[in-house]
């Protein structure tokens, strides 16, 4: 069930006494790592409320097509597009009949109608009511338009009947809808990155820091998730938008970083320290905004900072670890020097002497150094050679762990 980490689900619910099982899928789906949202019609409100969906699937339930305040939230078109998959179960007769009809008269109905994701339906009802002639066409046309139908199951049923019209077990229909996501180099895996510059305050008003953009741990970010990471970011004071799905912890300093960093790190399969952090910090921050005075010389004292990355590749239960060296002459050796000295399993190397790559560049053209090779990435586009970053570190990650 690891590929469903990241991944967006709406559940739809129709009215249908398996509705009850729908709160163990909402779990099930939730603790695989999806983001699950509640469709319900109104005849599955009479079977389960949706205050125990939403409580399961951490998010608000969606009832109403026709409601100006959900529609402000998150309206019908915004959820078809958010959904990765539309699992729908219990998917009822009536149910089944209106989407073969195409019809969009309630929220889940509008949904199916507008989304361009892959629907899955768990049929469940009455034995006579499957077998029913009509239901059987119904069930042809969606799956000739490439509606996925999960079951039904046969078996006892609630109304007391034997055969088939059972909802599958809630375990059984997580596993199908994982298996609708392919599987990706860092399915299942947790990745910390930390990203960005750190600002070291000096007094309540001014700090050091550095230029970093932060552009290359963003697109690390990116790449990770499309890889089907679960990523934790990091991140330094920076100009740019949170990648989609990851969790972004914003800090300051190094200190506050080290401290992000060390948060969940026993979860964590590989951490990436792509952060341009401050090497020093003053020793103390002033109260106040220190004022200017008549020395033409002012001394300032700088205390070393904590070395992040090798806190985190010194512990004896260390994730796989990759560092950055941002250097302007003798790139190799120094970082050579960097992966010995940190406990590293990978260095990323870059020359910062050079204007058209490295910093606050769109493109970025580096040299992977393990303890065994050194590996040449040509210049591209911060993007494309994150992806490319990821895939050699998830190979590496692999032939070690
Ligand atoms: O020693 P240097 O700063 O050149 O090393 C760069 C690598 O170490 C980068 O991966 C950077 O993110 C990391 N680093 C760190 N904590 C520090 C300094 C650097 O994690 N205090």
């Amino acid at each position: 069930m690891q590929r469903l980490t990241n991944r967006q689900i709406v559940l739809g619910i129709t009215g249908g006494i398996a509705a009850y099982k729908s709160a163990e899928l909402t779990r099930l789906l939730k603790g695989a790592g999806a983001d699950v949202r509640v469709v319900m019609t109104p005849a599955a409100t009479e079977f389960i409320t949706p205050l125990t969906l939403q409580a399961l699937s951490g998010n608000p339930v969606h009832l109403h097509l026709l409601d100006t305040e959900a529609e402000a939230g998150m309206g019908h078109i915004e959820l078809a597009k958010w959904a990765d998959l539309v699992l729908i179960a219990p998917a009822s007769a009536d149910f089944m009949a209106r989407m073969a009809a195409g019809q969009g008269n309630d929220l889940l109905t509008t949904l199916c109608l507008a989304t361009d994701a892959p629907i899955c339906l768990a049929p469940a009802m009455n034995q006579a009511m499957w077998r029913d002639d009509t239901t059987q066409e119904n069930a042809k046309k969606l799956e000739a338009r490439g509606v996925k139908l999960f079951g039904p199951a046969s078996g006892e049923q609630a109304c007391g009947d034997t055969g088939p019209g059972r909802m599958m077990e809630p375990v059984e229909l997580a596993e199908l809808a994982a298996h609708q996501f392919e599987r990706g180099l860092l399915t299942g895996k947790t990745v910390f990155i930390t990203a960005g510059p750190t600002r070291e305050p000096l007094d309540p008003v001014r700090y050091i820091s550095n230029h970093s953009s932060g552009k290359m741990g963003y697109a690390l970010a990116e790449a990770a998730i499309d890889a089907g990471a679960k990523v934790k970011l990091i991140s330094g004071p920076v100009n740019l938008a949170a990648p989609d799905r990851v969790e972004r912890v914003s800090v300051q300093s190094a200190e506050d970083m080290l401290a992000a960093s060390l948060d969940g790190l026993e979860q964590c399969d590989i951490f990436i320290a792509s952060a341009a952090v401050a090497d020093y910090r003053p020793t103390a921050i002033a109260e106040h905004k220190i004022k200017k005075g008549n020395e033409e010389i002012m001394e300032l004292h700088l205390v070393k900072n904590p070395d992040i990355v090798a806190t985190v590749a010194s512990r004896a239960d260390k994730p796989f670890t990759v560092g950055f060296a941002a250097e302007t002459q003798d790139v190799l050796s120094y970082a050579r020097g960097k992966l010995e000295r940190k406990n590293l399993d990978m260095i990323v190397a870059n020359d910062v002497s050079r204007s058209d790559i490295g910093f606050n560049s769109d493109e970025n053209a580096v040299t992977l150094v393990t303890a065994d090779a050194d590996l040449e990435l040509p210049q591209a586009s911060k993007r494309q050679l994150a992806g490319q970053l990821i895939a050699h570190i998830a190979q590496s990650y692999y032939k070690v762990r």
